[in-house]
């Protein structure tokens, strides 16, 4: 019973520890990265090569901090439309444009190229 309870916390503690990972890729030179500095790079050593493969942790965190308190935190919506099965109306880049240049009634939001990127194949994903 405590073991379980003790792996739950140390499984959690991972996925934390998993979205601070990209601190070795040495990129960010903007403000975005709110690193608590506890957190330590796991074993994901992909973090740097930034085309291919979707960063996902990278991404949710990307999208919590900028995206969330308008689309939902599960996707599903709010002040901005349902993103769940975005995938299936736009393609990675024109989901870039979308977040740098807003579309009808959203702003663009104010991210790096790098971190758009990151959340825009993620959520190319979603279809
Ligand atoms: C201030 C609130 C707000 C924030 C923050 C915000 N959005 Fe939006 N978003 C909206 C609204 C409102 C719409 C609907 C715009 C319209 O169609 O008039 C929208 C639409 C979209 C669409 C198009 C949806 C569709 O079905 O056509 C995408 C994609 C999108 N947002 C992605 C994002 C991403 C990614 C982020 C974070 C990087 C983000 N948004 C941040 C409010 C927001």
């Amino acid at each position: 019973m405590k073991m379980k309870l003790l792996a739950l916390l140390f499984g959690s503690a991972l996925v934390l520890a998993a979205c601070g990972g990209d601190d070795n890729a040495g990129e960010d030179t903007d403000t975005g990265n709110n690193d608590t500095g506890t957190e330590q790079p796991a074993d994901d050593e992909n973090a740097g090569g930034d085309t291919g493969a979707v960063d996902t942790a990278a991404a949710e965190k990307i999208y919590q901090n900028n995206c969330s308190m308008c689309h939902g935190a599960d996707l599903s919506g709010g002040a901005g439309k349902d993103l769940r099965e975005i995938g299936a109306k736009y393609n990675q880049e024109q989901l870039v444009d979308i977040i740098h240049n807003g579309i009808g009634g959203m702003q663009g939001i104010n991210i790096s190229d790098e971190d758009a990127n990151t959340v825009a194949a993620w959520l190319a994903t979603k279809k």
